[in-house]
């Protein structure tokens, strides 16, 4: 099991209402632990008990933001579901890079050795990634691509549409770790659409990933009653996922609005 404090970054009421809420979720998972925290993820990872997780399934931000936003279309309606205006991928890349660093020096210390890890990332950024993870002593095992079958046709008849994310698969201290394919081949091209509005009925994430690449992954990766961590959940697909398949689940988001999101989500699911 995985349980630790809920939502320690907040005080008084609010807490006691979110801890009613917690344990609400507790009981519907049916004996799988879920936690939640709104808070920073570096500041709440302080909080977990070292080589606690057996798995980070997580999608922090690409540090495309800036780019994306001199490059794209003024219009609203794009802009409400585009990450480039939500305000939380403007760094500068050395902050960005400075940022990730502490993610993966606090994520080594609450893995177990052999735990995996997957990163999204935007697949120019991965090179940068698997950098720093290693200087933290993550084993680097792959980079796949997750591709979407519908994507947004913005700007089709100016160049190629995109359609593709990288995700970057890490062990810890050890090469392999678990790897639940019963026997069959999985690829490292993973095919999906992009997520249904069935999935986004609690409210609009702007970078919101289905809920069937992100269990693929988990199952995969990891068995049930194994601790699942997301410290970068937005609207909370890795709790969604962890749940449904009967693993304990940690998930961190900064943002309070995405965070309610999150909690509904997990809730229901
Ligand atoms: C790419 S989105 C994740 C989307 C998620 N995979 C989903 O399916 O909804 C990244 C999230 O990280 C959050 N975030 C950014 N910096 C953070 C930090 N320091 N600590 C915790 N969350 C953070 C953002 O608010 C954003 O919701």
């Amino acid at each position: 099991m995985c349980s630790m404090p809920f939502g320690t970054g907040r005080v008084g009421e609010q807490r006691k209402e979110r801890d009613k809420v917690i344990s609400a979720i507790e009981r519907a998972v049916n004996m799988a632990d879920t936690t939640l925290y709104n808070q920073d993820c570096i500041a709440a990872m302080r909080q977990l008990n070292a080589e606690s997780v057996n798995l980070i399934v997580t999608d922090p931000p690409y540090n495309l933001g800036n780019f994306m936003k001199k490059r794209d279309t003024n219009l609203k309606k794009m802009r409400d579901n585009f990450f480039g205006s939500a305000g939380w991928d403007d760094m500068e890349f050395d902050e960005w890079s400075k940022s990730m660093d502490d993610f993966f020096q606090a994520a080594a210390r609450v893995m177990k050795k052999g735990g995996a890890m997957i990163v999204f990332m935007a697949i120019i950024k991965v090179e940068t990634i698997i950098q720093l993870a290693e200087k933290h002593g993550f084993y680097y095992k792959t980079t796949g691509i997750w591709h979407k079958t519908n994507p947004m046709p913005r700007n089709m008849n100016l160049h190629f549409v995109n359609s593709t994310e990288a995700w970057v698969y890490f062990t810890y201290k050890k090469r392999t770790g678990t790897f639940n394919n019963g026997g069959a081949m999985f690829h490292d091209f993973i095919e999906t659409s992009v997520t249904p509005n069935g999935e986004r009925k609690y409210g609009k994430h702007p970078t919101q990933k289905p809920e069937g690449l992100i269990q693929h992954l988990v199952e995969i990766l990891s068995n049930p009653d194994d601790c699942v961590l997301d410290p970068f959940m937005g609207s909370g697909t890795t709790g969604v996922a962890a749940k449904r398949t009967d693993r304990n689940f940690i998930g961190i988001e900064l943002d309070e609005a995405y965070f309610k999101i999150a909690q509904k989500r997990i809730q229901e699911a």
